[in-house]
């Protein structure tokens, strides 16, 4: 039965850890996977996660299923958050929401659901993107192809390039889209930039994917998340994956979400039942724990409150060891300018460097980045980053 199946490659990012884990060097950084280590190289757990998980503890609750869709509480609260409480479209009743495993979970619901309303149509992601993009769509059965969007000579966003892509890709394309933090480059567009795509979108009949992994690590939750509002205010029907796997350093609960804005609530209700079967056939229902966490916090307004703080310090955190990135390779003799790590926003810094740079830092430094040079500036902190910096420097300097 088996023996021509073939051995599928590691995958590019979670592949990474299994090779970090197997390497036996004592200074090894794992750079890789986009995950937010503390000062003490800790995976934080949140002290509102913490709470919320206490007061959940306090009164036992039994495990029954959940509904197909989720947690309706979570499900609300996820639409609050994205789109505003008080949002015409939310308080309309024209947003289906359903929970999801993860941001992955989301874009894959998105995907089959997209795929069965249009299988002909073709999926443009950003070049370069997450690399598990192309194979989400690719797996739901679609075509996908790329737009413009990083210009390595600049460094940051060739956004005529993206314009220009978008302009020519034909109606009813769907255009998959990082709401913020863009994840490899770490380049954002800007607001202004945002409406005209959000012109072109209209114009020309496309379907507005946007995946929100990151809101909160660029520039807060609410300007982060404005970007939606954009696109609501247009008018358009669109697509909004969202995690909480960083915001609530909550990766292995795999806490996610679908929306998708229809026309009026009669269509909404269309949709969701649409996605319930998407859902049904692929894993039924989705786990309980995750989703009461994060319901617990996002309607408590302490909670609310404590964990605006607490993704508050992270992005910050991060913003700093950018810039200690960026002095350190200078000190470590690096002579051109890294400046650029400070403008890029995120997690990430895609850092320029080739696939036999990175090779070379995993091989001889134990410093895991992906093959095409996104260091993960989450996962560097005071004690790392000295050591990070004279490794990049030696690789650099061939
Ligand atoms: C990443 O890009 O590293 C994260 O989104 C984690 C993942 O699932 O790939």
């Amino acid at each position: 039965l088996f023996s021509a199946v073939a051995m599928a490659p590691r995958d590019p990012i979670l592949g990474l850890n299994e090779q970090y884990a197997a390497d036996p060097n004592p200074q090894k950084v794992n750079l890789g996977v986009g995950v937010y280590f503390d000062d003490n190289g800790k995976l934080p757990l949140l002290q509102c996660v913490q709470a919320a998980e206490k007061a959940l503890m306090d009164t036992p609750t039994a495990r029954g299923y959940l509904p197909i869709d989720g947690i309706a509480a979570y499900d609300n609260a996820v639409k609050a958050l994205v789109f505003g409480a008080d949002a015409e479209p939310v308080t309309s009743g024209r947003v289906a929401t359903v929970q999801a495993i993860g941001g992955t979970g989301g874009l894959k619901i998105g995907a089959d659901f997209l795929h069965k309303l249009n299988p002909n149509a073709k999926v443009l992601i950003s070049d370069p993107s997450w690399e598990n993009h192309r194979a989400i769509f690719q797996n739901a059965g679609f075509e996908v192809d790329t737009y413009a969007y990083y210009d390595a000579a600049k460094r940051g966003v060739n956004f005529d390039g993206m314009l220009q892509s978008l302009r020519s890709a034909a109606p009813g394309t769907i255009a998959v889209l990082h709401a913020c933090c863009h994840n490899p480059t770490g380049y954002d567009i800007t607001p202004a930039q945002w409406d005209q795509v959000i012109e072109v979108v209209k114009a020309n009949n496309l379907v507005a994917f946007l995946d929100m992994a990151y809101q909160g690590f660029g520039h807060g939750i609410a300007e982060d998340g404005a970007v939606i509002g954009k696109f609501v205010a247009a008018g358009l029907n669109i697509f909004v994956s969202t995690s909480f796997s960083k915001s609530f350093s909550l990766y292995g609960e795999r806490v996610g979400a679908l929306s998708v804005v229809a026309n009026d609530k009669e269509e909404a209700a269309r949709v969701l039942s649409q996605l319930k079967i998407v859902i049904r056939t692929n894993y039924s229902n989705p786990p309980t724990h995750g989703g009461a966490v994060v319901a617990k916090v996002l309607t408590t307004p302490a909670l609310r409150q404590q964990w605006e703080e607490e993704l508050g310090a992270m992005r910050v955190r991060i913003k700093a060891m950018r810039q200690k990135l960026v002095d350190g390779l200078q000190a470590a003799g690096v002579q051109q300018d890294m400046s650029f790590m400070t403008q890029q926003i995120g997690m990430f810094s895609y850092s320029g460097l080739t696939k036999e740079q990175m090779l070379r830092l995993r091989s001889e430094f134990g410093v895991y980045g992906t093959d095409t040079g996104r260091i993960c500036v989450a996962a560097l902190n005071s004690q790392n980053v000295g050591y990070v910096c004279q490794a990049i420097a030696k690789v650099l300097q061939g």
